[in-house]
């Protein structure tokens, strides 16, 4: 589904690289199960930690962990008493993220809950200050639904693979079902138009569609 990088990509991943020993043990990790390129890359970290320190963000829900890269290098920009919960439905998977982020000087700022989000969403009440959806392109819209109704005035919703690979403007190589383009599609124009919200998008690798609470 992805392509090779360009060498813009690969300046801005290097650019941007952190040597951190836990983010090393899970790209690592990552690697060795061949699920490298599934995460983010160190650039979108970096738009990522310059949201969250700029707009002084102190409470992170994310959809879909994965080994816990983006949970790890959101979590080294919150400030003391800042907090991360991040979710993921394969349990095997999640329990590799956990074990990755046991011990870690970070620990106390990260909790990952093996759950499906959509069930999560639905029945959680806590808000947040940014919620991060890095999951289940199918799920995009309901995610997004459900977690305007989860975000702080002023709180800020950000969707990863909004691009879903060139699919969004015509370009896509893979197989992807019509469906899911729609939902893409409908996902980075719901709110553009709406005035109680700012919307952008950066045209990072693989997209990042950003969406503020205005109050
Ligand atoms: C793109 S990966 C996340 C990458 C991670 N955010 C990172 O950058 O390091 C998407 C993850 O979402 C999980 N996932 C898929 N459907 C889900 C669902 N319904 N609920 C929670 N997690 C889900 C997948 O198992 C996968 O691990």
């Amino acid at each position: 589904m992805r392509n090779e990088p360009t060498n813009k990509e690969i300046y801005l991943n290097n650019l941007f690289q952190i040597d951190d020993p836990v983010l090393n043990k899970i790209e690592n990790k990552l690697k060795e199960d061949g699920r490298w390129g599934i995460n983010i890359g160190a650039h979108e970290v970096s738009l990522l930690n310059y949201l969250i320190k700029s707009a002084n963000i102190k409470n992170i829900l994310e959809v879909g962990t994965l080994y816990a890269y983006s949970t790890y290098g959101m979590a080294m920009s919150l400030p003391a008493g800042g907090k991360i919960t991040s979710l993921e439905k394969d349990q095997s998977t999640h329990e590799i993220a956990s074990s990755l982020i046991k011990g870690s000087d970070l620990e106390e700022k990260i909790t990952l809950v093996n759950c499906d989000a959509k069930e999560f969403l639905q029945n959680h009440k806590q808000s947040y200050d940014l919620i991060f959806i890095d999951a289940n392109k199918s799920g995009y819209m309901d995610y997004l639904e459900l977690s305007l109704g989860l975000l702080n005035p002023g709180g800020t919703i950000i969707g990863d693979n909004t691009f879903l690979f060139g699919h969004v403007y015509g370009e896509g190589e893979s197989n992807m079902s019509p469906k899911n383009i729609e939902i893409m599609k409908e996902f980075n124009k719901k709110l553009i138009n709406n005035k109680d919200y700012l919307v952008t998008m950066i045209p990072s690798r693989e997209g990042m569609t950003i969406i503020k609470k205005m109050n």
